[in-house]
């Protein structure tokens, strides 16, 4: 695999690099680099990939939206990204390299289970939800439910839009049956009928951060938003294992667990906050900081999704690699503050969106996994936990089986470094729980 270069914004690398693959990825960006650095850079590129003879695979785009997520996916078979400024048209471009990618990509589809690994055991399909389907997360990681094998029924729900996103994701070769529900064309039907004995409902619902605000000033929006979905999802599919990505994902677990404890359909086995993101960075961080193969590389996470409550735990880290001090505390804080860095980046365009979408469809696949009776599914996940004295709710590693929660694992040993971390935590995840639960008692 070679450096992708791709031109499109500055915020692009930041975005992307975060996905766990071992493609490497550069930007150019017209704000950042004049067009003749661009064009030198370009160039030196393209002869350096000719000589590697590397260069015969490249997708040429202007604008890098879900395709990138194919970084990951077909990694073995895209060995460059190569992009133009936006001002070239394609028709300055021989056809040549466009039809040839569109070609691979297309063959690649029959081969997407390599994301969603070990599907051996199928027996059934599941019925699907993403709510919130027609948003940055939403698009793409429908786009990618769509390929898994384990799907039958994908259901896209949002507030409206979602009828050309089921239209488009629709036409994808895939097994899985699309439909698209919208408030604004079905009313209240909408989401009931997304819902109907769904097996899985994946919701990133809710406003994304901006530069300068904290995942809990998100709260005011989503809680409200996350309750009600959370009821309907009681109503309409009480069995559903439910994987709540909307922020603050601290408080909105607690929120969903109170609203399905007041419909009485509470079962502490199916409901996740989904924390893979912290995951997938932690592995990409150490992979590049230590010159491993990312894909083999793995870093449990723990505590919460927000700020010093997400706790990676390099200790436990394999395979495993010599870390300075330094090192371990300047990787903890980057992973601690990777949803902000992407904030940054996107400057007032949203939160982390496509290496969200991948890290939920990582997440929604190991549950169908577990469900379909695969023996030993681990993911680290935030979930109604008694491991730490105090807090209800926290996240470690959990085995996950055919009704979801199987066991959930203790922190480990942990080194005085993290243990601090753990301490530090303590009263912000404490306050954060605690605000959700009294918003779903209505206190
Ligand atoms: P977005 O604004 O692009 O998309 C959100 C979508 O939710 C929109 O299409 C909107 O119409 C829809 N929506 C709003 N209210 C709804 C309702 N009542 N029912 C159905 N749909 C509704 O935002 P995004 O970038 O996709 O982010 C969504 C959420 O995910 C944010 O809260 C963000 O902070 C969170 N997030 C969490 C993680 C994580 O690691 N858990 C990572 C990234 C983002
Ligand atoms: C993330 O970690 O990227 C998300 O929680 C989004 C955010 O606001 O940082």
């Amino acid at each position: 695999t070679t450096t992708p270069n791709v031109y499109n914004t500055s915020s692009t690398t930041t975005v992307l690099s975060h996905l766990v693959g071992d493609t490497k990825m550069e930007s150019y960006a017209r704000g950042k680099h004049t067009h003749k650095e661009n064009e030198r850079k370009k160039e030196k590129h393209k002869t350096k990939l000719v000589k590697k003879r590397h260069a015969t695979r490249s997708i040429f785009s202007s604008s890098m939206g879900p395709i990138s997520l194919f970084k990951v996916q077909f990694r073995s078979e895209i060995s460059s990204y190569f992009c133009i400024p936006r001002r070239k048209t394609l028709t300055s471009i021989t056809e040549t390299p466009i039809m040839a990618s569109t070609r691979r990509l297309l063959k690649s589809v029959s081969s997407s289970a390599r994301l969603f690994s070990n599907h051996q055991n199928q027996t059934r399909g599941y019925k699907v939800a993403v709510l919130g389907a027609a948003g940055g997360i939403g698009q793409p990681c429908g786009l990618l439910m769509k390929m898994n094998p384990l799907v039958t029924e994908l259901r896209l729900y949002d507030i409206a839009g979602t009828p050309g996103v089921a239209a488009d994701v629709s036409h994808i070769n895939t097994k899985a049956q699309v439909k698209g529900y919208s408030q604004a064309d079905d009313g209240e039907d909408g989401l009931k009928n997304a819902l109907k004995d769904c097996d899985l409902v994946i919701i990133p619902a809710g406003v994304p951060r901006k530069p300068g605000m904290t995942r809990d000033d998100l709260f005011k929006i989503n809680a409200g938003i996350v309750k009600g979905l959370v009821e309907a999802c009681a109503e309409n599919c009480p069995k559903a294992m439910l994987n709540i990505i909307s922020n603050p994902v601290n408080s909105t677990v607690p929120i969903a667990a109170e609203t399905l404890k007041q419909k009485g359909v509470y079962d502490k086995k199916k409901l996740f906050g989904v924390t893979t993101l912290d995951v997938v960075r932690a592995k990409t961080f150490y992979a590049e900081k230590k010159g491993l193969e990312t894909a083999k590389v793995d870093v449990p996470v723990i505590g919460g999704h927000a700020g010093v409550t997400i706790l990676p735990l390099f200790s436990q880290a394999t395979p495993k690699a010599a870390l300075t001090d330094d090192e371990i505390d300047a990787l903890t804080k980057r992973t601690q503050d990777g949803g902000t860095e992407v904030v940054a980046a996107k400057a007032g365009k949203g939160s982390a969106t496509l290496s969200m979408a991948y890290a939920g469809a990582l997440f929604g696949d190991a549950c169908l996994r577990a469900k379909n009776g695969e023996a030993g599914v681990v993911e680290c996940t935030y979930v109604e936990s008694d491991v730490v004295p105090g807090v209800e709710f926290f996240a470690t590693k959990v085995s996950l089986g055919r009704e979801g929660v199987e066991k959930i694992h203790g922190t480990g040993a942990l080194t005085a470094y993290e243990q601090a971390g753990l301490d530090g935590m303590m009263s912000e995840l404490k306050d954060s729980i605690q605000k959700g639960l009294d918003f779903a008692k209505g206190a």
